[in-house]
């Protein structure tokens, strides 16, 4: 049997989400893609609650699974495959989400595969946009941040990343020094449009330092340097809090152009047949950041591919696709399949140390 219908299933970090897709790799309709966030239920905790979310996986992936049948217009009885996100992430998500996706596999008898969560967003461009290997992805969102060269659907170099915080992290944090409302990043970026970039002067970190890697966990201090120098009575005035937003904001499009401008540079030393930098996560919404990469790119002779913030963000069809990509109907996990809180895309490259406030880096 041809696997043509295929359920994904994705619950790593703070949304549970399902989608069934119909096709093949490179040809693949999405049919339905349902995505059920938790914003709400992590809101007095300035983060998200592993313990939380794992449990709000459980009460709602059977459906979220339903939901994307019937937006489908198929039971389950139609489905040839089943793929889960087996990590990296929040482990009681994911085992959660591959408890769920077994108990579907062993009830119908079918294929079932287990994905890594970066290789759905970086496999993304492909579905939304056809974009041939190798390309170049920029991963940044509020828990991953890397430069990967793709040139396969499990070949994958990562030519550097954050060594601390994610963007959309430090976005976050900074909303909340400056008294913006979560998430940070479109707080953050309305703001940004009454201030002045150039008052306060921000660092670029690393930015001396050769190679890929980033770093915004000092720029976030320095932001709350700045804010404390400014109080008057423990309060900021609006003109202090719109002009921290914006030095942040240019701070973060700086760091990330120059590092692009890097990463472009190693990868068109490839000659790839056609130059593209993708970008994919939560953080590439934002209009400056995404204006920034895409001037680099046009400089460096590239294109530029941002898929629909809907497929940027956490989403289970990126997970039914990558499995498209990456299996074969020969090629599945058994019931031994398990969920691993870590799990580098590039094999070769040193694990990041750490762990975001959305789970572990990679
Ligand atoms: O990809 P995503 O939905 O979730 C994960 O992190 O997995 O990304 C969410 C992150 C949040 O930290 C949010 O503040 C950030 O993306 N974000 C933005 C913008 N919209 C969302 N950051 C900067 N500017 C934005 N407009
Ligand atoms: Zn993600």
């Amino acid at each position: 049997m041809t696997i043509r219908t295929i359920l994904g299933i994705e619950s790593s970090c703070d949304d549970t989400a399902a989608a069934v897709l119909r096709g093949a790799a490179g040809e693949a309709d999405i049919l339905s893609s349902v995505v059920m966030g938790q914003t709400a239920l992590h809101a007095d905790f300035g983060g998200v609650v592993p313990e939380i979310a794992a449990r709000a996986h459980a009460e709602k992936l059977d459906y979220c699974v339903e939901q994307a049948l019937d937006e489908a217009g198929l039971t389950l009885a139609q489905i040839d495959a089943v793929a889960v996100t087996a990590g990296p992430g929040l482990i009681g998500g994911v085992v959660s989400g591959v408890m769920c996706a077994k108990g579907i596999a062993m009830a119908r008898g079918i294929p079932l595969y287990g994905v890594n969560h970066l290789a759905g967003h970086a496999l993304t461009p492909r579905l939304t946009d056809g974009v041939a290997f190798p390309y170049l992805m920029l991963l940044v969102s509020g828990g991953h941040c890397q430069f990967l060269i793709v040139s396969g659907a499990d070949d994958f170099r990562r030519l550097g990343g954050t060594i601390d915080d994610a963007p959309g992290e430090a976005f976050d944090k900074v909303a909340r020094l400056i008294s913006l409302p979560q998430p940070g990043g479109p707080a953050i970026e309305m703001r940004a449009k009454a201030g002045d970039p150039k008052r306060f002067r921000l660092p670029r970190p690393l930015l001396d330092r050769a190679g890929c890697d980033m770093s915004f966990s000092g720029l976030k201090t320095a932001v709350l340097r700045q804010r404390d120098s400014q109080l008057q009575d423990a309060t900021l005035a609006a003109q202090d809090q719109a002009d921290l937003a914006a030095g942040f904001q240019a701070a973060v499009v700086d760091v990330l152009a120059e590092k692009t401008r890097r990463a472009l540079t190693i990868y068109m030393a490839l000659s790839p047949v056609q130059p593209t930098l993708c970008v994919a996560g939560g953080v590439a919404a934002n209009m400056a950041i995404r204006a920034g990469l895409e001037h680099t790119a046009a400089q460096a002779g590239a294109g530029f591919v941002a898929p629909p913030l809907r497929l940027c963000t956490d989403n289970a069809a990126m997970i039914a696709y990558a499995a498209l990509e990456q299996r074969t109907q020969h090629n599945t996990d058994g019931m031994a399949l398990s969920a691993r809180p870590r799990w580098p895309l590039d094999r070769t490259s040193p694990a990041m140390l750490g762990s975001g406030k959305k789970g572990a880096k990679a």
